[in-house]
């Protein structure tokens, strides 16, 4: 028995990173999930991980697209039991220069807080068709307290996901909607798991536990969340950084 088995599901990001691993937990526990990516690299994860995973090309700083990719999950599962927003982005300059910047900001709410936010309003109205469901949420330490190399408009915007999500548990608790975050601390992607940069050799070593995480170690806490060994969990910020979080420098 997988801890998904049946469940339909939503995961944007599944392009590369965590999202992907993610998604392949929730195929390996037996979710059927509609893979959502702007690259086109959600063709290959569905390729990778078989029937389970239905590609979907969106851009989901566009509204239109979260509707088209909500009403692509009933068309090809028939309702949506979960939906699991990794999609995110620290792109942007950085740095000192631009630290408080309306630019800064411009370049983070969308993908970070506004689609989120969206995904969050059109998954709902699917949930509720179907009878409720579970919402994960990933946000980052960084919006629990603040990390000096990321940028403040980024922290902001997960902050707001915090705020967003329990915001959704408590107004949406009585229909049987759960929402919760994943707050992954320092996580080994494609993309850094090989650079020998100082700053990625500092992250690395940030956690309690002396190491970063695996993408696979934010998708089984996703898992969890979303499945129904999670029921009475609603409203909750889980760090997922390996201790990180919880002491001071
Ligand atoms: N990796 C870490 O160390 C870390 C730490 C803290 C928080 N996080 C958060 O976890 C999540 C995943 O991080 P990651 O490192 O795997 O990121 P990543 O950049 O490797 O992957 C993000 C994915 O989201 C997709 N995406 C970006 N913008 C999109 C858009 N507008 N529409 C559709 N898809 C879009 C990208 O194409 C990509 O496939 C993000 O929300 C990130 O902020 C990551």
């Amino acid at each position: 028995m997988g801890l998904l088995d049946g469940k339909t599901t939503i995961i944007t990001g599944v392009g590369r990173g965590i999202g992907k691993a993610t998604a392949e937990v929730f195929v390996r526990e037996g979710a059927q999930v509609l893979g959502v990516d702007i690259s086109g690299a959600e063709k290959d994860t569905a390729a990778a991980l078989g029937g389970s995973v239905v590609p979907c090309h969106a851009d989901l700083t566009k509204e239109e697209d979260i509707v088209a990719m909500v009403a692509a999950a009933e068309e090809a599962f028939g309702r949506v039991d979960a939906l699991v927003n990794v999609a995110g982005t620290i792109g942007g300059r950085g740095g000192q220069s631009s630290y408080l910047s309306a630019e800064e900001y411009d370049l983070m709410m969308p993908v970070n807080l506004r689609a989120v936010l969206l995904a969050c309003q059109h998954g709902i109205e699917a949930m509720l068709r179907g009878g409720g469901g579970s919402i994960v949420n990933f946000s980052s330490v960084g919006g629990i307290n603040v990390e000096s190399m990321a940028p403040a408009a980024y922290m902001a915007a997960k902050a707001g996901v915090h705020a967003l999500t329990k915001a959704i548990a408590v107004e949406y608790g009585r229909q049987g909607i759960r929402a919760n975050v994943v707050a992954p601390g320092f996580t080994l992607t494609e993309l850094v798991r090989d650079v020998k940069s100082d700053a990625i050799e500092a992250l690395k070593r940030k956690s309690a536990l002396g190491r970063p995480g695996e993408c696979r170690e934010q998708g089984e806490v996703a898992a969890f969340l979303a499945s129904d060994r999670a029921s009475f969990v609603t409203g909750a910020v889980i760090p997922v950084d390996g201790g990180w979080s919880a002491q001071l420098p």
